[in-house]
């Protein structure tokens, strides 16, 4: 794999010219995607910046996106999000080059749980409970694909914020218990709206002995949620949802399943991008909606939606900076870089974390 900042040719360099105004940037990659338009397909995460989301042929929820690369027939997959997504868009395609404009465009949260750490709470919660029971473990898609595939080697699913309800029904259907990782919210908010109680629910923290976890409390609990998070949605407060309910008791408060506890209790209605994209859509003209998830996409339904008042549950700027690194300039350099044959940034999973890692994606599909 070539790196970012190598310049292949003498004569065309791939990261644009220092010289090269913004609006040239727009220009020549606007030119390039059309050119390259047979061999090539964009995809963009609604978390883009709108200069990115305008080059997206595709854009979408971490399901949608993942629904889409089953089915591209296209060489090259540009992939405008973070590397999780382009990992998973590798794993579920063959002879494909996926391409993630900017390397460093990770997530905190997937980074939240590696493969040993995820190894050791294993061994741990299965010697803590009584021959014969089952733990079924599910893992949010924010994560990398090694884990990806050790939910496939361990009988186990990967869900999106979309579909986690069905997936984790699944999975306590299969099993007596359900480990789910990264993201204690999702899990956490997701498995109350299904009925189990909170005292039913630990979490296991990979910074503490045992996870800070005692075999008694395993035993009890019906889930263990893994103590991860998404910087960007845990930024939202319960206080947030109090104040614009007090301050406007009309606004209807919409937010994001990443977000606390506390937060999605306080809140009208949750659920996943897309389903935040709908909702507001469908709102009469006039509606008053607060959202708590990232600003790039809030401000775009404000675009979007001149008719109604949409605003950001926050009063500070809830970003994802790793989201943010993706720009039109990088694009360019991946685009003159497939031009030239010599494409860079590749996001490529070896074939045997594909393996287990595409069984797991495709359970999921199919519970979609
Ligand atoms: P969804 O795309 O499933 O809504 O998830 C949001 C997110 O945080 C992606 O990183
Ligand atoms: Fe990761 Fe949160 Fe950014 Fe999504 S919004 S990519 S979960 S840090």
């Amino acid at each position: 794999m070539l790196d970012l900042f190598e310049n292949v040719t003498e004569n065309l360099p791939l990261i644009p010219e220092e010289s090269l105004s913004d609006e040239d940037v727009l220009k020549e990659a606007l030119a390039l995607k059309e050119e390259l338009s047979d061999r090539m397909l964009i995809l963009g995460h609604h978390y883009q910046q709108d200069d990115v989301i305008s080059f997206a042929d595709i854009t979408g929820d971490s399901l949608k996106l993942a629904q889409v690369a089953s089915s591209v027939d296209k060489p090259y997959i540009v992939f405008c999000g973070v590397h999780f997504m382009a990992e998973t868009t590798d794993i579920l395609t063959t002879n494909k080059k996926v391409i993630l404009p900017d390397l460093r465009a990770g997530c905190s949260m997937a980074d939240m749980a590696n493969r040993a750490e995820v190894d050791t709470a294993w061994k741990f919660l299965n010697d803590s409970i009584p021959n014969g029971e089952k733990i079924v473990p599910v893992t949010y898609i924010n994560c990398t694909a090694a884990l990806k595939s050790f939910v496939g080697e361990n009988d186990g699913s990967i869900c999106t914020s979309s579909n986690a309800e069905a997936v984790i029904k699944w999975a306590l259907d299969k099993g007596d218990k359900l480990m789910f990782f990264p993201d204690q919210h999702l899990g956490r908010n997701t498995c109350f709206k299904m009925g189990i109680p909170l005292d039913e629910m630990v979490t296991y923290d990979p910074n503490k002995v045992n996870g800070g976890l005692t075999k008694e409390k395993i035993q009890r609990a019906k889930v263990i949620l893994w103590y991860g998070y998404c910087s960007v949605h845990q930024g939202f407060t319960a206080g947030q949802v109090r104040k614009i309910k007090k301050d406007s008791p009309e606004t209807r408060v919409i937010v994001h399943p990443e977000c606390s506890f506390e937060v999605v209790q306080a809140a009208d209605e949750a659920g996943s991008t897309a389903y935040i994209i709908n909702r507001v859509n469908e709102m009469p003209a006039g509606s008053k909606i607060a959202i708590g998830t990232e600003i790039n996409l809030v401000n775009r339904l404000a675009q979007e939606n001149p008719d109604k008042t949409v605003i950001s549950l926050s009063p500070y700027q809830c970003l994802c900076t790793t989201m943010y690194r993706v720009r039109p300039r990088w694009l360019l350099a991946s685009f003159r870089a497939i031009k030239q044959n010599r494409p860079i940034n590749i996001i490529q999973v070896d074939p045997q974390t594909t393996q287990y890692a595409r069984k797991a994606l495709e359970t999921m599909l199919s519970l979609s």
